[in-house]
């Protein structure tokens, strides 16, 4: 599969995602170093420009705050995040809610919403509720739009993304047990009207069952590109 001039995507397992694009690197739900599938040689980075952050959860958010405290690059999040990180010892983090539209190196980050929980256990065991979790819609100065779903179950509403926003490309769970599985990933791609999909958030352990084979499977009656894309592949 090939992406929209100069846009670069590489997985590092689970729900995380680097783009790379105009000198820029942008990090989605950085879980890197405990990623139990991030190859080793995708934990470092030249440079980081941007971390966006769909939700609270350890899976997406745990290794954020080395992370930005490394590179220093803008951290971009649910206000309730936003403000949890600054209180932490982050700098130049970027709060804002859904709806809401931000530039980040040149691209457009829109919240969008999504329906999961979102709360981090503090160093002394107590749950802190970061907000709602929420989906990004990233449109890159070429036109091209990416829908990175976060964690969800299918909801109507994507039926409005997909027509407000027609992101060509949509990263979508199909993990099940913690987000949607592969029946209603099908679903949703025919609500989002979505030329293609990158499944996620599967098979990173083994309570994660749901499978591109079965996803594929019922979508087979759709006008749909399913791209099974490798862990540490990049896309261009
Ligand atoms: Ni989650
Ligand atoms: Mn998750």
């Amino acid at each position: 599969m090939k992406l929209n001039n100069g846009i670069k995507l590489t997985w590092l397992g689970h729900a995380t995602y680097k783009i790379e694009v105009e000198d820029n690197t942008l990090l989605i739900d950085p879980w890197v170093d405990s990623n139990p599938v991030c190859p080793d040689k995708l934990k470092t980075f030249e440079k980081l420009d941007a971390i966006i952050l769909t939700h609270g959860h350890a899976d997406h958010m745990v290794d954020a705050i080395p992370i930005a405290k490394k590179y220093t690059p803008t951290v971009v999040g649910i206000i309730e995040i936003a403000k949890w990180l600054e209180n932490k010892g982050v700098e130049n983090t970027i709060g804002f809610n859904k709806g809401g539209t931000v530039t980040v190196c040149g691209v457009k980050v829109t919240m969008v919403t999504a329906n999961h929980s979102s709360s981090i256990t503090e160093d002394d065991g107590t749950i802190a509720y970061l907000g709602e979790a929420a989906g990004i819609i990233l449109e890159f100065a070429n036109g091209y739009k990416i829908y990175h779903a976060g964690d969800t179950n299918v909801f109507g509403d994507m039926k409005i993304i997909g027509e407000i926003y027609q992101p060509d490309l949509a990263l979508l769970p199909i993990g099940d047990h913690f987000t949607m599985g592969p029946r209603e990933a099908a679903y949703a791609t025919q609500l989002l009207n979505i030329p293609s999909v990158i499944p996620m958030h599967y098979g990173t352990f083994p309570i994660l069952t749901g499978t591109v084979e079965e996803f594929r499977k019922l979508t087979a009656s759709q006008d749909v590109n399913i791209y099974e894309m490798q862990i540490g592949e990049t896309l261009e």
